[in-house]
């Protein structure tokens, strides 16, 4: 066939889609530990809310989002990001009046305009949380600390760098962003057409900027963190003190910022190890002014995003060992007719179980081997003949043979036993 995805845009095969359980399954569980419920907007939003959530400067503004007009001639953009979705949904259903502190999060795909590469994709998914409604340090150490966990328990605190920086407030930043401007102004030739433009708008942004003349021209620059009032001080040493109290490793970063335009105060980014250049696994930070730049009330908060794909691409391949049994039958009505009444039971009991019908002997130990199931049960001539069945271990290579019976409560105890092994 020719008609192929779209560039960019990828297929989510069988073969890999239990790595996307397990990471969707940890993040509902950690979330859950922390208070957060699940919001589920649309893909498609009104253009206008992200020029004006995310900010016209931004590369996403720019000249990646997906927007095109409607049949009712309407200006629609497929998300970007979920955060601007997020809060306008609890704008418009009024959620802050209900409950003044909101904690959700929201799985899916998001979509960008980028160039792909390597962990950098036109649809992409993200795992994102907002907590609204709490403008304390506190909120957000523990924000911070939930992203922590869900990297942890996916890929161990090894490959994982937590870097946190402040952005300042309405107060301090135009300020700094004077400041920044100032110094870029003396070192204009040596930065890109797009910093050239953006120092002047936005010069918070040429601090991130790729480009290595950039980077060079930015060695320097005045810190933020020199910058800050002394409110915006405060906080972010007491966010820094809550992250220690909570066992979070971060390195202080003061040249992070972030690409969208929203953050104030606290922002952090997750990077890993093996990833390359698209090394940012999570991203996000306080919001203080975008619920009332969306219409809202003036209420601050903060969340974060991460990047599925990215995740997924570092882990191991614990998760994708399955719990449960393969029946191996053989090829005769008969003997496959009392298989299939064993694995009626086995499922009734809640046990994920397989076979392969009309298959050869071999081919069925093959198929249950690949597909990575600990334990086999085995019905041939001797076992329709003895009322037994043969429990093999595929991971040990061991196998026993028991009455009929039996093997149900055999399997069960077999598996839980694998379960704690892990
Ligand atoms: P972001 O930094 O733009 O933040 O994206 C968060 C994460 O999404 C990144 O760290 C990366 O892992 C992943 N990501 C972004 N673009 C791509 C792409 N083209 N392909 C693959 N993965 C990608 C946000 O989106 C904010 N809304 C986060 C946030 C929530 N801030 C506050 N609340």
């Amino acid at each position: 066939m020719d008609i192929k995805a779209i560039r960019g845009m990828n297929d989510i095969l069988p073969d890999t889609v239990a790595k996307w359980h397990f990471v969707e399954d940890t993040a509902r569980r950690i979330f859950s530990l922390y208070g957060f419920t699940e919001l589920r907007p649309p893909v498609l939003e009104r253009t206008e809310l992200f020029l004006r959530g995310i900010g016209d400067e931004t590369d996403v503004v720019e000249k990646q989002m997906y927007t095109f007009v409607d049949k009712s001639g309407d200006s629609v953009t497929l998300r970007p990001e979920a955060t601007a979705s997020v809060l306008r949904s609890v704008i418009e259903h009024s959620l802050l009046n209900k409950d003044p502190i909101q904690k959700l999060y929201s799985i899916g795909p998001m979509f960008r305009y980028e160039r792909p590469q390597k962990g950098r994709y036109r649809q992409f998914h993200q795992i994102n949380a907002e907590r609204l409604g709490e403008d304390g340090p506190l909120a957000d150490a523990e924000t911070l600390s939930m992203a922590y966990d869900l990297a942890s328990a996916i890929l161990g605190h090894d490959v994982l760098l937590m870097e946190v920086n402040s952005l300042g407030c309405q107060k301090c930043r135009p300020g700094f962003k004077d400041a920044l401007t100032g110094f870029l102004a003396d070192r204009q030739d040596r930065l890109c057409e797009d910093c050239r433009r953006r120092m002047y708008a936005n010069p918070l942004r040429v601090l991130d900027c790729k480009v290595e003349s950039c980077k060079e021209a930015v060695e320097g620059a005045p810190l933020i963190e020199e910058n800050l009032c002394p409110d915006c001080r405060d906080h972010f040493g007491a966010v820094l003190t809550g992250l220690s109290i909570l066992n979070v490793r971060y390195e202080k970063n003061p040249r992070l910022v972030r690409g969208l335009d929203y953050y104030t105060r606290t922002t952090f980014e997750i990077t890993a190890r093996g990833l390359g250049s698209q090394n940012a696994i999570a991203g996000g930070g306080r919001y203080d002014n975008l619920l009332s730049i969306l219409g809202g009330p003036d209420v601050g908060g903060i969340g974060f995003a991460f990047g599925m794909e990215r995740i997924i691409m570092l882990m191991n391949e614990r998760a994708e060992q399955v719990s449960g049994c393969f029946v191996v039958a053989q090829p005769k009505p008969e003997i496959e007719q009392e298989a299939l009444g064993f694995i009626s039971e086995l499922r009734s009991s809640g046990i994920r179980v397989e076979a392969a019908f009309g298959k050869s002997f071999k081919a069925q130990m093959r198929r249950a081997d690949k597909a990575g199931y600990p334990v086999c049960a085995i019905l041939g001539e001797n076992e329709m003949a003895s009322a037994t069945l043969t429990i093999k271990d595929m991971e040990h290579a061991e196998q026993r043979t028991v009455e009929r019976g039996a093997a149900l409560d055999d399997i069960k105890s077999m598996l839980i036993r694998k379960g704690e092994e892990k």
